[in-house]
C-alpha cells in the first residue's frame, strides 16, 4: 500500500481542488440559506470528468479509479457537501450500470451520467417501512407483457426528482406465499427513466441540512418498464444494492472527510484570529487540544476511506473496510464540526460563518447508506467471522 498519490491521483484531486475553491465554495452558502439544487455546477463537474472518476474511458468516465474519486469527492465536500452527495450517488449509480449491466444499459445511461446530461442518477432502494431492513420493502415489479409494471413507494431518494436515470429495486417474488418467501432473494433491480408515466416525485423534504440537494418521496403507479430496463436477473437485485453500498461507503467516508477538513481548517483559522485575555485562541492548550484531536481523527478517518478505495481499485474484499471507513468518518467528522462550532462560540451558531452549515450537512452521513448501527451490524458479522475462522 502506497501512502503517495500517484500523479494521476493527485491531478484529480487537484482539479476538484480547484473547482471547489473557484465554482463552489464562493455560493455555497447561498446554494444552502435558499435550497438551490446545483444543476448547473453538476453538468460543470461533468465537463471536468469529475461525475465518473472510477468509470471505464469507454463509458464517458476518467478511469481513475476509486482512490482519486475518494480525494476528489472529499475535496467538493470540503466547499460544498450538498454537491457531493450528488456526485456520489450519479457516481455509485454509474458504477452500479458499470459492474451489472447489460452492454446496451451501459452504452445508453453511462455516458449521460458522467457528462451531466442526465443531470445525476437516483438510487431508490428505501420505502417508508423500509430503511435499514431493506430486504423488506415492498415495491412490486408484476411482470407483464415485454417488461414490469412497478408499483410502490419509495422514500429519501437523494436527487429523485431531478435524476435523468434512477434505480428502482421492487419485487419479483410477489406472487410467492409471504411466509415461505425469502426476502432478499426475491428482489429484482430496474433503470428507469426520468419522464417515465406513473412515475411522481413527491414534495423534497425539509431538512436539517444538505439543503442543496433534494431529497423526495417517490411513487410508482405501474410505472411500465421493457425487460430491457432490468439490471441482471431476476433476485440478484439484493446483492446489486449491496455491493453498491459497499462502494457508495467509501463515497459518504470520503464526504465526511471533506466536510470534517473544511469545519478544522475553519476552527484553526479563527483560533489564530480570535483573541480573548490578550492571546490568541490557538494559544490556550483547551483550544489547541481541540485542534490535535481533530487533526488526528481526522488523518485516521481519511486513511480509513483510502485503504477501502485503495482494496477496492485492487479487487480485493472490501465490505468490512468500507463500513469501518464511514462507521468512523462520519462520527468523527461530526465530532470535528462540533469542535469547530465550539471554537467559533457565539459566532459559529450564528450564518455569519460556514460551521454551523457543516454540523448540519455533516449529521446525516452517520444516517445515509446505512446508518451507524447498519456499519457495526456488517463490521460485527465479518469480525465474528475472522474469530472463528481463526478458531479452525
Ligand atoms: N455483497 C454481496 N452480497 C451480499 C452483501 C454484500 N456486501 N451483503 C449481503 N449479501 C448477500 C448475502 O450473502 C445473502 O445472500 P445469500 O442469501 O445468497 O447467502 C443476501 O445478500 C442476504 O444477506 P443478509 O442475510 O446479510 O441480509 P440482511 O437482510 O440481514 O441485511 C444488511 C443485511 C447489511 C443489514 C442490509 O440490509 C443493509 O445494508 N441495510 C442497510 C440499507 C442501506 O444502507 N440503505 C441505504 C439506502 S440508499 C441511500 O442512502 C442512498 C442515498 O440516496 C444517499
Amino acid at each position: 500500500m502506497h501512502f503517495e498519490p500517484s500523479e494521476e491521483q493527485r491531478l484529480i484531486e487537484q482539479a476538484a481542488r480547484q473547482f471547489a475553491a473557484e465554482v463552489l465554495r464562493p455560493k455555497a452558502a447561498e446554494r444552502d440559506q435558499k435550497s438551490l439544487f446545483p444543476e448547473e455546477e453538476l453538468r460543470k463537474l461533468g465537463e471536468l470528468g469529475l461525475l465518473g472518476v472510477n468509470v471505464p474511458e469507454q463509458y464517458g468516465g476518467s478511469q481513475a479509479g476509486v482512490v482519486a474519486y475518494s480525494l476528489a469527492l472529499s475535496q467538493i465536500a470540503q466547499a460544498d457537501a450538498s454537491v457531493s452527495v450528488a456526485m456520489a450517488v450519479t457516481n455509485m449509480v454509474a458504477e452500479v450500470i458499470c459492474a451489472f449491466g447489460t452492454e446496451e444499459q451501459k452504452q445508453k445511461y453511462v455516458p449521460r451520467l458522467c457528462s451531466g446530461d442526465a443531470v445525476a442518477g437516483a438510487f431508490a432502494l428505501s420505502e417508508p417501512q423500509s430503511g435499514s431492513d431493506a430486504a423488506s420493502l415492498k415495491t412490486v415489479a408484476e411482470k407483464v407483457d415485454g417488461g414490469y409494471r412497478l408499483t410502490g413507494s419509495k422514500q429519501w431518494i437523494t436527487s429523485g426528482d431531478r435524476a435523468g436515470v434512477i434505480v428502482v429495486w421492487a419485487r419479483t417474488d410477489a406472487g410467492a406465499p409471504v411466509d415461505k418467501r425469502n426476502q432478499a432473494a426475491g428482489l429484482s433491480a430496474f433503470l428507469v427513466e426520468a419522464g417515465t408515466p406513473g412515475l411522481v416525485a413527491g414534495r423534497p423534504e425539509h431538512k436539517l441540512g444538505l439543503k442543496g440537494s433534494t431529497t423526495v418521496p417517490l411513487t410508482l403507479d405501474g410505472c411500465f418498464v421493457p425487460d430491457s430496463a432490468r439490471l441482471s436477473k431476476e433476485g440478484d437485485g439484493f446483492r446489486i444494492a449491496m455491493v453498491a453500498l459497499d462502494g457508495g461507503r467509501i463515497g459518504i467516508a470520503s464526504q465526511a472527510v471533506g466536510i470534517g477538513r473544511a469545519a478544522l481548517l475553519a476552527a484553526k483559522d479563527y483560533s489564530k484570529e480570535r483573541k480573548q485575555f490578550d492571546k490568541a485562541l490557538c494559544d490556550f492548550q483547551a483550544i489547541a487540544n481541540m485542534l490535535a484531536d481533530a487533526g488526528t481523527q481526522l488523518d485516521a478517518a481519511q486513511l480509513l476511506a483510502l485503504r477501502a478505495a485503495f482494496l477496492k481499485e485492487s479487487g480485493q474484499p472490501f465490505s468490512q473496510k468500507a463500513a469501518m471507513a464511514k462507521l468512523y468518518a462520519s462520527e468523527a467528522a461530526g465530532r470535528i464540526c462540533d469542535m469547530a462550532l465550539q471554537v467559533h462560540g457565539g459566532y459559529g451558531y450564528t450564518q455569519e460563518f460556514p460551521v454551523e452549515r457543516y454540523l448540519r450537512d455533516v449529521r446525516v452521513s452517520r444516517i445515509y447508506e446505512g446508518t451507524s448501527e447498519i456499519q457495526r451490524v456488517v463490521i460485527a458479522r465479518s469480525v465474528l467471522k475472522e474469530f472463528s475462522d481463526h478458531a479452525s
